[in-house]
């Protein structure tokens, strides 16, 4: 593993819903030891960092970021032991691994909230935000707006109404409260002491609540995130926190403060806008955000991703873009979820392999580091008729099995149907077909990866647009030192010359390309390298 501190700048990502990975114990639920079992195909992909989904008991209200308990691991997933094992395994692999920290709320089931509402003396009423009235903060959106009339819930059992930016059960905890800060220290220190690499920071904008403030992203928040950080910098240095932050850039910006917040944080505006610009064949869209969004301390960096394990979020798009975006994107109503659709990746690129690739290629290309979502690499489908964001949690599909190699279990006992669709069902879309066929999608993906790893361009080089006289190429430069990297995208269904000025080689293909006129064809991609100065 690099002992590089800003490791996290190279670094190619992998989300893990770890419920959906693999088996090991037959129960129907993947778990930290089917995971583990599956170190050697995760490094064969060339990640250098997994991102686990919450593994904390749960009552499971919102797929486990409802926590019951934050200093123990769900029975289902496996033991704290099997979670050693799985870190030390990955870091003999170089993998690192971050899980996420839920700093924002707990599950009502939580005992914090037990005795909180149980008892208006006990020490834990003040962990959590109770009023009289539901008319405070009334500037405060809701997030879940297809299932939460409101951000307060009455509560029977304390005679008050409780504060909750996500569901009903997942009451916020009461930052204003030194013990609730302290303790969620705590939390941090037991798993970065069991060795983990990180955390993603779930939903940070929403800790603190003042009156006549949308409650998101204030002074206090941000004065608690720098609290966090100075302790891991203290006693963990080399690990990070990743911000979730679905915000606008500017918005976004001060939670990397002076490079003392967060080390990264999660680029959402520009995810649907990749979606406008492969629907419209025109960078537009991209540039447009990318140009609003502010230069960032040298040691913090950008998280791009183009899907994940919720909605594909249109928050950060104007009305008119998120009408056009579920025009586009989510023809059947129940695609739509709450400001969303939830879809996975192929489904929502037609299954076109030349979209796919190309979206890949400009989410390995622009500046950040790139997360891939479990799955996508393979680009399997998902299940919108399945509840809330379920469809795109799915089993992995290891291969074309029955069974597709996710669980021995009884298909009734799974936590999840596979997907029985022709075109995406495992017989189609699987592991095992894909590694062994080097056209396939995955060694596409494999490839980029590799071929990204071998440049610092792309985690650390500055970017800059290049102006290629048409808006259906999206070209732009990467530098750092010596490494000079053009990328170019043609977005739209017509081939396009492009005039390049230097000799160059394109090294997904090796092939040497001497300046001058290069056609790109319909939604073809090319990583250019300058050989100006060898
Ligand atoms: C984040 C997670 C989402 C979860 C929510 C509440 O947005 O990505 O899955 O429902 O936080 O914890």
């Amino acid at each position: 593993m690099s002992n590089d501190t800003l490791w996290y700048k190279d670094a190619v990502f992998y989300q893990v819903y770890v419920r959906a990975f693999r088996d090991s114990n037959s129960d129907g639920h993947g778990d930290l030891r089917g995971l583990t079992q599956k170190l050697d195909y995760i490094q064969r992909l060339g990640v250098d960092c997994l991102w686990l989904m919450p593994i904390y008991p749960s009552p499971l209200k919102d797929d486990g970021y409802d926590i019951s308990n934050f200093y123990n691991i769900a029975e289902t997933f496996g033991t704290v032991d099997d979670f050693k094992t799985l870190i030390q395994d990955a870091h003999r692999r170089g993998i690192r691994i971050i899980m996420d920290l839920v700093l924002n709320h707990t599950s009502d089931q939580h005992p914090w909230f037990q005795a909180s509402r149980a008892d208006k003396n006990s020490p834990y009423r003040g962990y959590y935000v109770w009023s009289d009235t539901d008319r405070k903060y009334t500037d405060a959106r809701i997030i879940f707006l297809d299932t939460e009339p409101s951000n307060w819930t009455w509560d029977e059992q304390a005679g008050q109404f409780y504060w909750h930016r996500f569901y009903a059960s997942q009451p916020d905890l009461n930052y204003d409260n030194p013990a609730v800060q302290e303790e969620m220290i705590n939390v941090a220190r037991f798993w970065l002491d069991l060795g983990i690499d990180g955390f993603r920071a779930d939903a940070v904008p929403y800790l603190f609540e003042r009156e006549g403030t949308n409650c998101e992203n204030l002074p206090e928040t941000h004065a608690y995130l720098k609290k966090l950080r100075v302790f891991v910098d203290a006693n963990y240095p080399g690990r990070i926190l990743l911000c979730e932050a679905n915000q606008w850039p500017e918005d976004v910006r001060p939670y990397f403060g002076d490079g003392d917040e967060f080390h990264m944080g999660f680029h959402f505006p520009i995810m649907p806008r990749i979606f406008m610009a492969l629907k419209k064949g025109l960078a537009d869209d991209m540039v447009g955000i990318l140009n609003r969004t502010p230069s960032i301390p040298e040691n913090c960096q950008w998280c791009i991703f183009l899907r994940n394990h919720d909605e594909l979020t249109l928050e950060m798009v104007t009305e008119e873009e998120r009408q056009w975006m579920w025009g586009q994107y989510a023809p059947e109503p129940r695609m739509k979820l709450n400001l969303g659709i939830r879809r996975r990746l192929a489904p929502l690129l037609d299954n076109d392999r030349r979209k796919i690739e190309l979206a890949y290629s400009i989410l390995f290309t622009l500046p950040g580091s790139p997360i891939v979502y479990y799955g996508d690499e393979i680009g399997m489908g998902d299940n919108i008729w399945l509840h809330d964001r379920n469809g795109v949690r799915m089993p992995m599909q290891w291969d074309a099995g029955p069974t597709s190699g996710f669980s021995e279990a009884d298909l009734k006992s799974w936590y999840s149907p596979l997907t029985n669709d022709e075109v995406f069902g495992p017989s189609q879309v699987n592991v095992e077909s894909q590694v062994n066929c080097p056209e396939s999608l995955w060694h596409t993906i494999r490839h980029m990866i590799a071929i990204r790893k071998k440049y610092q361009c792309f985690g650390r080089g500055e970017f800059e647009w290049v102006d290629v006289r048409t808006n259906a190429i999206a070209a732009y430069q990467r530098k750092y030192k010596n490494e000079i990297l053009l990328a170019i995208h043609n977005l739209g269904d017509s081939p396009v010359d492009v005039n390049t000025e230097q000799d160059a080689v394109d090294i997904l293909s090796g092939e040497d390309l001497p300046h001058g006129t290069l056609t790109l064809a319909p939604l073809q991609y090319r990583w250019l390298l300058s050989r100006s100065d060898g």
